[in-house]
């Protein structure tokens, strides 16, 4: 498989440990992984096999809420965190489809992710795409760097996709999240998708002690209360946090009356 030039970022990039953006990627049936995310990638298949097909879920979650968020909210700007590497209908095209005027900022702080950034600045001519390579707990430095695109004045999409997951309890994420929304006006939507810790409870506990054993950076699967207080003070949309093949699913989405833990919500900031 080719791999990108590095260049200085090499040093940034420790392919010897397992990645959630590679391990994400693999999942999905990508190609921008390595023997130690494929190898990360397997072991949870082989304690939560559904993992593949909740990683879908969360795609096809994140073009129903973008589509949602431009086509019916009125959003044309979004803020999306922890982007992930770059896949069928990433936030720009989902969001210009329905308006072209939409402007999306995404962030990741995997340097991998950086070397793909390129697909994701595909924007149309009326709008506009950026990428900043940030931390998501830095939101001083991501609020700063946003701005040159977005207008904080104006309703901003913030999208924590797959992403508040990688925050353990230790690091607040539930501050980090009050921080974000701190910055922008009534009107900004959250959207969230969150790995459940109270679904297929025992798959999902056996897999995650698997992966956080293997990788730098522990994950921490939450409850459907623990991920629906990151909404606090936010109206949620209807149907509020569901599984998320549930939320506003349509034609060609999973059956509801599967079990998949994987959270997904969306939430509007009141006037
Ligand atoms: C599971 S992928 C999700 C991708 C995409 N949002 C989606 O839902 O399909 C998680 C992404 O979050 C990024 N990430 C993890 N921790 C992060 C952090 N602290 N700051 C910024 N990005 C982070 C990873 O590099 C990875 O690309």
């Amino acid at each position: 498989m080719d791999k990108p030039d590095l260049g200085d970022r090499s040093a940034a990039l420790d392919t010897s440990v397992p990645h959630i953006a590679r391990v994400y990627d693999y999942w999905l049936g990508g190609k921008d992984n390595y023997a130690a995310d494929r190898k990360a990638a397997e072991q949870v298949i082989a304690t939560f096999p559904d993992v593949t097909v909740s990683v879908r879920a969360q795609r096809a979650f994140l073009g129903r809420a973008v589509h949602y968020l431009a086509a019916e909210a009125g959003l044309r700007q979004f803020l999306d965190i922890g982007t992930g590497l770059p896949s069928a209908n990433n936030t720009h095209e989902v969001a210009q489809r329905a308006a072209p005027q939409a402007r999306v900022v995404y962030v990741d702080n995997d340097p991998i992710v950086l070397l793909h950034a390129r697909a994701l600045l595909t924007s149309s001519p009326e709008g506009a795409t950026r990428y900043v390579e940030a931390d998501l707990r830095d939101t001083g430095q991501i609020l700063d760097e946003a701005a040159q695109v977005l207008d904080f004045g104006q309703p901003v999409a913030v999208m924590l996709l797959g992403v508040l997951h990688c925050i353990p309890d230790s690091g607040d994420p539930a501050a980090i999240v009050a921080r974000l929304l701190a910055a922008v006006p009534p009107g900004s939507y959250l959207t969230i998708a969150h790995p459940a810790s109270d679904v297929t409870v025992d798959q999902m506990a056996r897999s995650m002690r698997g992966y956080n054993q293997q990788a730098r950076d522990p994950l921490t699967a939450r409850s459907h209360a623990e991920v629906s207080r990151f909404f606090d003070g936010l109206d949620l949309v209807e149907p509020g946090v569901v599984q998320l093949h549930r939320w506003r699913a349509g034609v060609g989405d999973l059956a509801a009356d599967r079990e998949l833990a994987n959270y997904g919500g969306v939430g509007r900031k009141p006037y």
